[in-house]
């Protein structure tokens, strides 16, 4: 996992910023991540990894009442906001499965309309939008009740849990000891150069709660799962396939993150002895590790 040398390149073909050699989103300098065609490739790797845990495109707790909610009736057509969306293929593939539905997908960076296998007619909306980048920054509450949805689904990652999941701390120096990981190092460092004085948790910590303080959502609940990184998670379900695509998309998701902690002032060496660290820790794997993820969920009152 190389990498990426410093680039004086200012912008990248497809009109995407250049940081690093990746190419960044143009609008807001607030998400820290990549907005380029490899970015994509992981994201909907990350997405394979959802619909394996959630057993399907969103919590299978759910699956009554996201029918029941985006059932057509006689006087509107239901719709589904896909807020963030990235590659935009959990937007297409809810396009699949509610072909009813009109569907859109919001995200900083623009991307091209997809085509739906089967169903050429059928074609995304992608809209830029200037949401507020507190909406990135784990304090969303407000963004959230603004938005105009009845069902509200959201997701993110928690942090790094050992095998017996309980919480691990960072590494601080060569093989890291008990109840400590390279990749926790990776994840604090990464908050705390890049995320906002706001931010004070991973967002997949305060999903529940940001829900159940927002005061407009009913029904609120939320479901973990902890998911193995190089390891088939004991037996658990799809255990095996989970921790394959879990190894991949860590290993992009450095890659991905790197740019902005150069940016941030994270020395070069460091980046490389910490990226072989986790390497080295997880490609045996010689520990085993679970990345912990979230979902909650509510429902706006209606009254
Ligand atoms: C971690 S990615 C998730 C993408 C997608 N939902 C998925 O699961 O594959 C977060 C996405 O949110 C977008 N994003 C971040 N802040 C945003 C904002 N203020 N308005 C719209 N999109 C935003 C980013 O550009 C990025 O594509």
């Amino acid at each position: 996992m190389p990498v990426v040398a410093p680039s004086p390149v200012a912008s990248t073909p497809s009109g995407l910023k250049d940081l690093f050699g990746r190419g960044m989103n143009n609008r807001s300098d607030v998400y820290k991540l990549p907005a380029d065609q490899v970015e994509m490739n992981r994201l909907e790797l990350q997405h394979r990894m959802w619909v394996l845990m959630e057993g399907g495109l969103y919590p299978r707790e759910l699956s009554s009442t996201v029918r029941h909610v985006l059932a057509p009736t006689a006087e509107r057509r239901a719709a589904i906001l896909d807020v963030g969306s990235g590659s935009g293929i959990w937007a297409v593939e809810m396009a699949v499965e509610f072909p009813d539905a009109e569907i859109i997908g919001l995200d900083l960076a623009e991307r091209h309309s997809r085509r739906i296998a089967g169903k050429s007619s059928l074609m995304l909306r992608f809209l830029e939008t200037h949401a507020s980048p507190r909406f990135e920054a784990a304090d969303c509450t407000d963004d959230i009740s603004n938005l105009p949805c009845g069902l509200f689904i959201l997701a993110d990652g928690h942090f790094l849990f050992d095998e017996h999941k309980s919480k691990l701390g960072p590494a601080t120096a060569g093989i890291a000891s008990r109840g400590e990981c390279w990749f926790a190092t990776w994840m604090l460092e990464t908050k705390a150069r890049m995320g906002s004085k706001s931010q004070h948790n991973f967002p997949g910590e305060t999903l529940l709660r940001w829900i159940e303080e927002d005061g407009c959502l009913e029904k609120q609940d939320g479901v973990e799962y902890f998911c193995p990184i190089n390891w088939d998670g004991d037996g658990m379900e799809n255990g095996k396939e989970l921790g394959k695509i879990m190894w991949k998309n860590i290993q992009e998701y450095i890659a991905a993150s790197t740019p902005a902690l150069l940016a941030h002032g994270l020395a070069h060496d460091v980046a490389e002895t910490w990226t072989r660290n986790i390497e080295r820790e997880l490609e045996g794997p010689k520990i085993r590790i679970y990345l912990k993820w979230c979902a909650a969920w509510g429902i706006r009152r209606t009254e």
